[in-house]
């Protein structure tokens, strides 16, 4: 009953069913797993006030590299060991929402109602955040995924960020329009540490995207649906590639064809891939 009344106060949350939804949708695409994936999403204050209207501090998360550029924000974050596809029907166990109190600490607000803590990835998507926020005010999500044929490229192709640009580009027309800036990709490395974080944050000064050798895939964007739609179109133009990598080729988007592309749709695409 309590339960039944709780989940109704949910629906006029409407940033947590956003996020909620999008978590379904990723565990519906085969992207997440058991608990793989994670996502943290910078929310508007008014958002956070439709659902905490007082500021109490639930629990707090200490981090020992410097937040200081996000203090005073809030975000909605992901539990560590939660499962994706149980978001939707349990937001309040599976998420939380932070407000980043100190340049070390991030309070709990709203939700982990088990107990739960943020996402293992946090130090990455912390340092994300940070990253793009200073290349894009309008920056917003962070959403790590485990994508099928992302992680399958990782093992029958090199690893460097420009081969993976030009390929992934050259596998379909929609490519270079959605992520003209290309993607990075890093090596394997210990996933859940600061490592991990500052490498990918790294790469995040540059791109949207960041590809984990045998992991999976960190997308970012201003919106939901910009940092989704990267994961989509990775992860379908991955899935041509796999596909096709193996079979002879007869004919593939030349590299004059792209650029042709790139100047009818007025797109500044990352030079020194295809010319
Ligand atoms: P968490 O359960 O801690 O979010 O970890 C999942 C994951 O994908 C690790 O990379
Ligand atoms: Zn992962």
């Amino acid at each position: 009953m309590k339960r039944k009344y709780y989940q109704r106060e949910v629906i006029k949350m409407s940033c947590v069913m956003d996020v909620a939804e999008i978590l379904d949708l990723l565990y519906k695409h085969g992207w997440d797993e058991r608990n793989g994936g994670n996502l943290s999403y910078l929310l508007e204050e008014e958002e956070v006030r439709d659902i905490v209207k007082e500021e109490v501090t639930l629990k707090t998360f200490h981090y020992n590299f410097d937040l200081t550029p996000l203090i005073g924000k809030y975000l909605i974050i992901t539990g560590t060991g939660k499962y994706f596809k149980n978001c939707l029907k349990d937001p309040s166990n599976n998420l939380g929402i932070m407000k980043v109190t100190d340049a070390h600490t991030l309070s709990l607000l709203w939700g982990y109602d088990d107990g739960g803590r943020p996402t293992s990835e946090a130090p990455t998507h912390l340092k994300c955040h940070i990253e793009r926020l200073k290349v894009d005010s309008k920056h917003r999500i962070v959403i790590h995924c485990h994508p099928t044929n992302v992680i399958c490229m990782t093992h029958v192709h090199d690893l460097d960020s420009a081969h993976w640009t030009k390929d992934l580009w050259k596998m379909q027309t929609e490519s270079i329009v959605v992520f003209p800036e290309g993607i990075a990709v890093l090596p394997w490395i210990l996933c859940g540490g600061e490592e991990i974080g500052e490498a990918t944050a790294y790469k995040m000064k540059e791109y949207r995207s960041v590809v984990w050798a045998q992991h999976g895939l960190f997308c970012t964007g201003r919106s939901i649906d910009e940092a989704f739609g990267l994961i989509e179109t990775i992860e379908k133009a991955a899935e041509i590639y796999i596909k096709i990598c193996d079979k002879k080729i007869y004919q593939t988007i030349s590299d004059e064809n792209l650029q042709l592309l790139a100047h009818a749709f007025n797109i500044d695409y990352r030079k020194g891939i295809i010319d």
